[in-house]
């Protein structure tokens, strides 16, 4: 079978493979790209339950070495202690400086797995194998790692580029339905950032429609993102295109204890209320608010959030793309077309909360 391809080349350089039934052949691709045969699967529970067997099955009839780590699922999981736990199960399987470690799951698997390559033993290599659409479509791509910690959400991590990203479209037939929305809300971004032809095709279909056409969206995804990566590895201007929404979005799942709310609803939420002061302020042309919002609600992202823009400002200051005195937000000037915009901290303030 032909898989969909597409090549990245940043500090390190690798292929993110698209497609059906991908996972039976994990060790054919991973063999490719593998400097070892030995390696490291760490997944959580949940995954591990639909599809471990699966991937360590293909690895061992390959004549891999395998273990294998699983934790428990969901986002309290990603935090020093599982990474602690991490390091520790790899030190008594004697992983060395040459061996791989696999992320086998959503962007939790991932984001930890690979903050762990990028630190055990001073680094190793790993694979991403994202089984969530919002991993799938993003969060496997690019090589941002990170853990929480009780301060916040990914405050500790590290840039890390994976080896491989195998992308299989199969796992999303287990995906609880409210996942699949949640990494819709990312899907929206790329649309609006980069891509009127992506919002279009969005505009012309539903939820129902999304595993049909899956590969095709995660393909247009990671194409915008492998560009804005190859262009600004290091998040230092082109990169922030990316957190369109974040910064309202972060201080939204700040508000509700990152409990109430999930990232990819609070994403939905912050792209409106930017663009609707965007809209207002004359940065953003007319009716564009209206037409993202009618797009999410298609993905069920109609999103109406407690909090009001001038509650959720103050928070707003703790966003990454803030300097010593000023920060940057992300605008669509129109469908496909977006921009930073740097302005004092003071001004920020003013934007966000002055009619
Ligand atoms: P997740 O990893 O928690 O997965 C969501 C849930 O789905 C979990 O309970 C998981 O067990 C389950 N699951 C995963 N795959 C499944 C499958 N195929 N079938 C059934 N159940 C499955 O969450 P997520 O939404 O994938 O990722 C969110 C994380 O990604 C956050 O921590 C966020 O900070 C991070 N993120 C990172 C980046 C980046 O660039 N590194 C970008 C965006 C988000
Ligand atoms: N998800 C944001 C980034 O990778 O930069």
């Amino acid at each position: 079978m032909e898989y969909k391809r597409i090549s990245v080349s940043a500090s390190g350089s690798y292929e993110i493979v698209i497609g059906n039934d991908l996972l039976g052949k994990t060790a054919d691709y991973v063999k490719s790209v593998a400097k070892t045969q030995t390696f490291a699967v760490i997944t959580d529970d949940t995954v591990d339950s639909f599809y471990g067997e699966k991937v360590c099955q293909s690895l061992s009839a390959a004549g891999c070495n395998i273990c294998k780590y699983v934790f428990p699922h969901g986002e309290e999981s990603k935090c020093s202690d599982t990474l602690m736990k991490i390091y520790s199960f790899l030190c008594q399987n004697h992983i060395s400086r040459t061996d791989c470690l696999i992320a086998l799951g959503g962007g939790v698997v991932g984001d930890i797995t690979g903050y762990a390559a990028a630190t055990f033993l001073r680094g190793l290599d790993f694979i991403q194998i994202p089984t969530t659409l919002l991993a799938q479509v993003d969060s496997s791509v690019g090589g941002k790692t990170a853990i929480d910690i009780p301060e916040g959400k990914n405050l500790v991590g590290a840039f890390k580029q994976p080896r491989l990203v195998l992308c299989d479209t199969d796992t999303l037939n287990t995906l609880p339905e409210e996942f699949i929305i949640d990494g819709m809300g990312e899907v929206v971004k790329y649309g609006m950032i980069k891509s009127a032809p992506l919002f279009e095709l969005l505009e012309t279909r539903t939820l129902g429609d999304i595993k049909e056409i899956a590969e095709s969206i995660i393909e247009q995804c990671v194409s915008i993102k492998r560009d804005v990566v190859e262009a600004d590895e290091f998040d230092k201007g082109e990169r922030m295109l990316l957190n369109f929404g974040h910064t309202l979005a972060h201080s939204i799942e700040q508000y509700y204890n990152y409990t109430g709310i999930t990232h990819g609803k609070a994403v939905a939420a912050g792209m409106r209320m930017i663009t609707d002061i965007a809209e207002k302020k004359g940065y953003s042309e007319s009716g564009l608010c209206d037409r993202l919002t009618a797009c999410l609600e298609r993905y069920k992202l109609n999103v109406r959030v407690e909090p009001t823009v001038p509650q959720l400002a103050n928070a707003c200051l703790n966003d990454k793309k803030r300097t010593s005195g000023s920060i940057s937000i992300v605008i669509c000037s129109e469908v496909g077309k977006s921009r930073t915009v740097k302005m004092p901290v003071d001004d920020f303030l003013k934007f966000l909360t002055e009619e």
